[in-house]
Formats: structure tokens, sequence, C-alpha cells
């Protein structure tokens, strides 16, 4: 059996999704813009369970993203700590791309800070090239943002 489930988050998911928020990011978003993100016009939210758990919200990985038009923007994506390095991000971004492409989505674009080594491998790994930078992006310290994009007519 697969150990891992791909299912669209639900809102007894979402203790568990602020948990590995705050274990994965510098300034972690706080409930209320995660639970604002999740309300926001076009959003499109999923998670990885462990099949044998997945009742009890035991979330693995999640991810947040935006449709607008026929663009998808990648608004969140973790893993918890204990899990990483196991191919979880790679398959839970290959099929939420997979789905905005299925409900329209023609191209994927995300911002990533430049220090952040292992989500560019990761997204380069699925094919995401950089398109460009945004200035002081991320507050307070002002880093700049790698803006990253995917052609989603590439996803099966
Ligand atoms: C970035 C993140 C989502 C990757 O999740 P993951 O499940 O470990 O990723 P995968 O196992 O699918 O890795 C796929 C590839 O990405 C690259 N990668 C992932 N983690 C890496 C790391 N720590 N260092 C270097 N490359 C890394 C590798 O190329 C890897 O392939 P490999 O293991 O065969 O070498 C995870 O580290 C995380 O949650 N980080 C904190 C939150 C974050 O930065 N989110 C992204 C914000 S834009």
């Amino acid at each position: 059996m697969d150990p891992w489930l791909f299912l669209p988050f639900c809102p007894d998911d979402l203790e568990a999704v602020v948990a590995i928020e705050s274990q994965s990011f510098e300034q972690p978003w706080k409930r209320r813009a995660l639970e604002g993100e999740l309300t926001s016009p076009g959003a499109l939210a999923f998670v990885l369970k462990a099949s044998e758990r997945a009742a009890q919200s035991d979330v693995a990985a999640y991810i947040f993203l935006r449709r607008q038009m026929d663009e998808v923007h990648i608004m969140k994506l973790a893993v918890t700590p204990e899990l990483r390095r196991q191919g979880l991000a790679s398959r839970l971004v290959a099929q939420a791309l997979a789905e905005a492409r299925r409900e329209g989505g023609i191209r994927a674009i995300l911002e990533v800070r430049p220090s952040n080594t292992a989500a560019i491998g990761l997204y380069r790994r699925l094919g995401f090239r950089s398109i460009g930078k945004r200035k002081r992006y991320y507050g307070p310290t002002g880093e700049d943002a790698l803006v990253m994009a995917k052609n989603l007519e590439e996803v099966p």
C-alpha cells in the first residue's frame, strides 16, 4: 500500500499545519494568516498524510496555492522536519500542479529566498526556472526574492 495519501486540506488539518509552519520558517505565518490564505479567492490547498493515520489528521506536508486566471501561485510549502529528504515535497508539488493544470492552470510561479538552497534545488528538479527577482520582498530582513516559474503544459 502507498504509505502517503494526497488529500485536499480540511479544517481539522489546520492545527498540524500551524505546528509544521512554525518549525519550518524563520518568520512563520500565524494561524490567522494561514486561515486568511485558505479563504482567499482561488485558494487551493493539499496535504500529504500517512495512509495508516489519515483519519487522525496526521499531516506530513502541506501546500497552499492560489489560482489567478491561468496562473497558479505557490504560496506555502513545507514538510515536517523529520520527514524531509524522502521525496514528499516532490510528490506533493507534482500532484498539486497536476490538479491546478486540470483546473486550467497554464503556468506556475513562486517566490523563494535565494538562501533557501533546499527549496531552490527542489523546484529546479521539478522543472522550475528562475525568471527574475523581486527586490526587498522579505521583511524585515529586506532579502530579495528569487522568482521561479514552470509551464504547466509540461505537467501530465
Ligand atoms: C524545501 C522542502 C519543502 C523540501 O522538502 P523535501 O520533502 O525534503 O524535498 P524532497 O525530498 O522532495 O527533495 C527533492 C529534491 O530537492 C532538493 N533538496 C531537498 N532538500 C534539500 C536540502 N536540504 N539540501 C539540498 N537540496 C535539497 C534535492 O535536489 C532533492 O532531491 P534528492 O533528495 O534526490 O537530492 C523542505 O526542506 C521544507 O519544508 N523546508 C522548510 C520550508 C520551506 O523552505 N519551504 C519552501 C518555501 S519556498
